[in-house]
């Protein structure tokens, strides 16, 4: 056990997407692309968004009933919600109370969210882990959901080939038999590179002064800097975590890295030297869904066969902020 915290224990992990799915035949109709181009540079094929009024607080709900239900904990018992949101679908009240009332959970527990964009689950399990080794709750649903479809511009197309909509959950626990799930976590931040993917949320000051900038409220993102940054940073940030596990690379069993494009999952495979069955792909079904990738990567994994229960997993991701972070976790069975 790492420092003197309480272990955790991953109890039940879920995932919901959206039905819709958009090909990259599809995007041809809005803009000059083909699905050769989207498909070498980034690996997706097809990408699954919200219609109508559905939204991230119904696909993280129905993504934290399945992790609930694997969990075997009882809704009245889950203590806290952290919610990981790029963009949640309203600032306030945020998408874990949303998602609290939703769920019908009836105590007053805390509920509130968190930004670290991709890297959102990462970060909320940190969290998390933070919450519960030092005794101050027991049972956290954590909860990343987006729909980013709803903030690409639709007519740039070097963003909204990439994102697609989905939500993971994941219930965490004080584990019972003093094994801690979490092997080995780490989260990192750089502000000053900021610029590479942003968002404004806009707005107008009072009239009776100088007006600010008129912002638009779309992804922007220097797609190339974003790409050079990851291939050459998290390598080795990687690599320290693997160390901290106390796990050499080829005694974990899985990679499930964030999806962000099939060209940096496949660095990732070289550097650590991983056979194709180890490493966790779906990025050409869904595109990429922001902090959801990786729970919704861990169940998909599951349910086809790819992976086993009872194994471990070595997470990673990287999102604006610049944020990144990674885990070497245990992967029980039952938990999807
Ligand atoms: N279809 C066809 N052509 C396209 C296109 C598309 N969808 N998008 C861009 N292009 C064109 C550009 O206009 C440019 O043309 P030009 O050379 O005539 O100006 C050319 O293709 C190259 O554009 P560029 O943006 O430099 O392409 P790229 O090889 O860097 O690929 C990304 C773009 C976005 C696929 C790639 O940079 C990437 O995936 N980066 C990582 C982003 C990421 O992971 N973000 C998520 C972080 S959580």
């Amino acid at each position: 056990m790492q420092n003197n915290y309480k272990p955790l224990r991953i109890a039940g992990i879920g995932y919901s997407v959206p039905d819709t799915v958009i090909t990259n035949n599809d995007l041809t109709k809005l803009y000059d692309t083909s699905d050769e181009w989207i498909y070498t540079r980034t690996g997706i094929k097809e990408r699954r968004i919200v219609s109508g009024n559905e939204s991230a607080v119904d696909l993280g709900v129905e993504a934290s009933k399945n992790a609930i239900e694997k969990s075997g904990i009882k809704i009245e018992d889950i203590d806290c919600i952290v919610a990981a949101s790029s963009v949640p679908p309203q600032l306030y009240p945020s998408l874990a109370c949303h998602i609290q009332a939703y769920l019908g959970i009836p105590n007053h527990i805390p509920a509130f969210d968190m930004t670290a964009a991709c890297s959102g689950l990462i970060y909320a399990l940190q969290v998390a882990r933070g919450l519960i080794g030092s005794g101050l709750y027991k049972n956290i649903l954590i909860v990343a959901a987006d729909n980013n479809s709803r903030h690409v511009d639709w007519s740039d197309r070097g963003t909204s080939i990439l994102f697609g909509d989905g939500a993971g959950a994941m219930v965490v626990t004080a584990s019972e038999d003093d094994v801690d799930d979490v092997l080995s976590l780490d989260i990192k931040s750089d502000g000053t590179i900021g610029h590479y993917i942003y968002m404004n949320t806009p707005g107008k000051n009072c009239p009776l002064v100088e007006p600010c900038d008129e912002l638009d409220s779309y992804i922007h993102m220097a797609g190339r800097d974003v790409y050079k940054f990851v291939v050459t940073t998290l390598p080795d940030f990687i690599d320290d975590c693997i160390k901290q596990s106390g796990l050499s690379a080829e005694e974990i069993d899985y990679l499930v890295p964030h999806q962000a494009n099939q060209r940096i999952i496949e660095a990732m495979q070289t550097r650590l030297n991983y056979p194709d069955e180890k490493v966790i792909s779906n990025i050409e079904y869904y595109g990429n869904t922001s902090a959801a990738s990786i729970p919704i990567a861990i169940v998909e994994g599951v349910e086809s066969g790819k992976i086993k229960l009872g194994s471990t997993a070595l997470l990673c991701g990287f999102g604006a902020g610049m944020t990144w972070g990674a885990a070497v976790i245990r992967l029980r069975e039952g938990i999807c």
